[in-house]
Formats: C-alpha cells, sequence, structure tokens
C-alpha cells in the first residue's frame, strides 16, 4: 500500500507540473481572445490533477515512515525531516488551495481577461509554492 501510494504520487507529481504550466502558458498566450469552453477545460485538468495529488498526499502522510509517525521534537529540529511533517504538506495545501480559488473565480468573473488572469496568477503562485517544497534531492 505505501509503496503503491508512493509511486502514485511520485507520478502525479509530474503530471500536475505538466498541467499547471501548460494551463498557465495557454491562458497567457490567450489573453487577448475569447474564453472558451476549450480554455476552462485546459484549467480543469490542472485541478482535477491538484485535488488528486492532495488526496495521495494526505493518505502517504498517514503511510509514510516520514509523515505523522515521525512527529517530534527532535525531527523539527531537522531539515529534512521537518520538510516531510510540516512544510510540505502545508505549502502543498496552501497551492491546492490556491489552485482551487483561480478556477473557481472563472466562473464569478465577467471579462474574459479577467478569467485568464485568474489563471495566470492563482495557477502562477501555486506552482511556484509547489516547487518551493518539493523535495528536490529524491525527487525526479
Ligand atoms: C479531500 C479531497 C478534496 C477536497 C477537499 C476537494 C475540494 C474541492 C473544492 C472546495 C472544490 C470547489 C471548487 C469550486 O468552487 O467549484 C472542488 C472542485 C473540484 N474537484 Fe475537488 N476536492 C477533493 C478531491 C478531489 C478529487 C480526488 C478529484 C478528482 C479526481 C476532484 C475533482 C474536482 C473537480 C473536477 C472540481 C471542479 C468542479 C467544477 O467543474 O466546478 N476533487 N474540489
Ligand atoms: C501539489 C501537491 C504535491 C506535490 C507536487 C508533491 C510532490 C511530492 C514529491 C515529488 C515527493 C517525493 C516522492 C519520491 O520520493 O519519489 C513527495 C513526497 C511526499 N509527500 Fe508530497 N506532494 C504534494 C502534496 C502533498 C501533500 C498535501 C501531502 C500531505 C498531506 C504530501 C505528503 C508527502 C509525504 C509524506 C512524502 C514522503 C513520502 C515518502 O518518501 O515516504 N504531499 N511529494
Amino acid at each position: 500500500m505505501y509503496t503503491g501510494i508512493k509511486h502514485l504520487h511520485s507520478g502525479l507529481a509530474y503530471l500536475l507540473l505538466a498541467a499547471l504550466i501548460v494551463s498557465i502558458v495557454y491562458a497567457f498566450a490567450s489573453r487577448k481572445k475569447p474564453f472558451t469552453a476549450g480554455s476552462k477545460k485546459i484549467a480543469l485538468i490542472g485541478l482535477i490533477f491538484a485535488h488528486l495529488q492532495f488526496v495521495a498526499g494526505l493518505a502517504l502522510y498517514f503511510l509514510s515512515p516520514l509523515g505523522a509517525s515521525n512527529f517530534s521534537g527532535d525531527a523539527m529540529k531537522e531539515k529534512v525531516s521537518r520538510l516531510y511533517i510540516v512544510e510540505h504538506p502545508l505549502m502543498m495545501l496552501l497551492a491546492i488551495v490556491l489552485i482551487t480559488i483561480g478556477y473557481s473565480r472563472i466562473k464569478r468573473l465577467g471579462s474574459d481577461s479577467r478569467k485568464y488572469d485568474s489563471i495566470i496568477i492563482f495557477y502562477g503562485i501555486g506552482l511556484l509554492f509547489i516547487l518551493s517544497v518539493i523535495p528536490w534531492k529524491v525527487w525526479p
């Protein structure tokens, strides 16, 4: 179970990063064009991978020896274990909340260019948060 979810989480990370980059580049390139159902679908792919990755990460947090079971004062003092216990989960949660807000705003915003801006800004900041807490020493 642990190994399977760990591989899923590791693999979904590629798909999520790719989907976020495609969403942002597409929104940036389309800013002056109408916002269509297709534009929304591209952003939806990023949202779905973000939500899936969150569920996989949450499961991993309770299955992995690096997650909740490693919680202690000593682990907090050590950079790598603190990354897995606190920084990685919290920043990733924040990133996914931002991505979800960016997607939800599409329904409410009036003008097409502001819909694209919502994706560029919220997905963009979300992507930066994600990149800041990926454990680069062990991934890819
Ligand atoms: C703990 C797990 C999850 C939480 C807390 C969560 C939370 C949310 C929230 C708050 C929204 C609202 C966005 C809006 O305002 O429209 C949303 C939308 C959505 N979620 Fe999740 N989600 C979770 C898991 C998943 C999973 C596993 C998937 C799919 C594989 C998924 C797919 C979607 C989709 C497709 C939408 C957008 C619906 C639309 O088109 O408006 N979510 N989710
Ligand atoms: C945007 C969301 C996320 C991304 C892109 C992401 C990415 C990654 C990557 C690339 C790894 C390294 C996997 C490997 O060693 O091959 C990892 C490990 C881990 N992630 Fe995430 N993660 C995300 C969200 C989360 C969340 C929300 C949690 C917990 C609530 C979480 C918990 C963990 C844990 C516990 C590990 C260590 C697994 C182990 O080696 O035993 N992740 N994550």
